[in-house]
């Protein structure tokens, strides 16, 4: 893409040209989130369709089938809609799936983040964020005027100490964290907040749809709901639309229909919409076997990986992050591992620390073992071009004894540590 060297005569403040300018001047190189043009024999494992179902028909087909029967009625906030019966039982059926007592369906992972941190905080109310959490519980903190501490990546006893300096509020964690792929030191976390009188919101994002028998992410799976009163997910990732979902005690499910800003000031979801998420909930719930490829599969490209020097111990997911530390690293690894059609995706600042920068591989349901081994045989040919024994090592920390990932043990599912490897505990 090339850009015109010149701007609009009416852009006049002085700091946006500033900003405008130093984007441009960091770019130079072209933007290092974009490599070449996807092609169709690459491996691609830069999409969080996880179960491989974004082109189901029996999903598509249903969406369809709203569209042409009905078309759309809804235009308005979501807030004035009164007979959502649709999207009234779809959220009844996401807060039974997930044994809370009530769910509301938002127009993205990243308004239902903001959403709930704006309702549950205030200027008074501290919030106690892991480094690792996405950006929309920041957003989230900066619309409630809150004050926000980041902790230290899974480290229980620095929120610890932060609550004892700053006082009890509420704490947001990651199931799996979305960059790095551990799992949240739950149990740690939870102790520390029952013992400070903080409270609990989990981001299940990346874990609902491919933990537990029917995908019903790490709380409910661990039987951890009592403990846990807010929950919330993007329903872009193994749910494979566009969405985001809160889930939480009913009397403040409702309270947030009302007084959270995106669900007031922004239009309601679709009844094709609608319809996709309901034919998609059938689908993760019921058709287990999607879900018990996905931890060998990821368990496989992880050992495999360490064994030919990467280090990616963090991980413990199928997110698989490749951390090559600088932009000029980790462009440089993009670029190898696609001109041998391998395709992740680069996070870079301000999703990661500057100096840290990442290719995430994302493991589905959509790959085999031959694909999995040719990943490797790219990764053991870049080596000495990309150098994985100069890159910082991952700092995730792995979550002792999480039962976690579903397997397939003779013929049966089992749930099974995902942290079991020695050495890594
Ligand atoms: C952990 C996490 N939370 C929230 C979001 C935001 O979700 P959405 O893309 O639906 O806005 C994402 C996705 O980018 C995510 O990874």
């Amino acid at each position: 893409m090339t850009f015109r060297d010149s701007e609009h005569p009416a852009v006049t403040l002085p700091s946006l040209q500033d900003r405008i300018q130093a984007y441009f001047d960091r770019v130079v190189d072209g933007n290092v989130l974009h490599g070449r043009a996807p092609m169709a024999s690459d491996v691609m494992l830069s999409g969080n369709d996880y179960l491989n179902i974004g082109n189901d028909p029996r999903i598509v087909g249903e969406q369809l089938d709203v569209l042409a029967r009905h078309g759309e009625d809804i235009f308005m906030s979501g807030a004035y809609a009164q007979y959502l019966d649709q999207q009234n039982r779809l959220e009844e059926e996401y807060a039974t799936w997930l044994g809370a007592e009530a769910a509301a369906l938002c127009q993205s992972g990243f308004a239902a983040n903001e959403g709930v941190i704006e309702a549950i905080a205030g200027p008074n109310t501290p919030i106690y964020i892991d480094m690792f959490a996405h950006a929309s519980v920041w957003q989230g903190a900066t619309v409630a005027s809150a004050p926000a501490f980041a902790f230290r990546h899974n480290d229980a006893e620095h929120l610890r100490r932060q609550v004892a300096k700053h006082g009890p509020g509420l704490v947001a964690v990651e199931s799996i964290y979305s960059t790095i792929g551990d799992f949240c030191q739950i149990y740690d976390i939870l102790d520390v907040c029952e013992e400070t009188g903080c409270m609990l919101v989990v981001d299940e994002s990346h874990s609902i749809g491919v933990i537990g028998m029917q995908g019903e992410g790490l709380i409910s799976h661990l039987g951890l709901t009592e403990r846990v009163p807010f929950r919330v997910f993007s329903l872009s990732k193994a749910m494979v639309g566009r969405g985001g979902v809160v889930v939480g005690p009913a009397r403040f499910v409702e309270y947030f229909r009302y007084e959270s800003t995106p669900a007031i000031f922004s239009s309601a979801i679709f009844p094709n919409e609608v319809a996709r998420f309901k034919a998609t909930l059938s689908v993760v719930r019921g058709e287990t076997h999607r879900r018990s490829r996905i931890s060998g599969l990821g368990e496989r490209l992880r050992s495999g990986l360490l064994e030919r020097g990467y280090d990616v111990s963090c991980s413990e997911s199928q997110i698989i992050p490749l951390i090559a530390g600088p932009e000029s690293e980790t462009r440089r690894l993009r670029d190898a591992l696609e001109a041998n059609g391998v395709v992740g995706s680069v996070f870079c600042a301000p999703a990661t620390p500057r100096k840290r920068s990442l290719i995430r591989l994302c493991v589905h349901n959509g790959l085999d073992t031959d694909q999995i081994d040719y990943i490797l045989e790219v990764c053991s040919r870049i080596r000495d071009l990309v150098r994985p024994d100069r890159w910082p090592a991952g700092n995730g920390r792995r979550s002792r004894g999480i039962a976690a990932t579903v397997e397939v043990e003779s013929g049966s599912l089992s749930v099974v540590g995902a942290t079991s490897r020695a050495g890594n505990i």
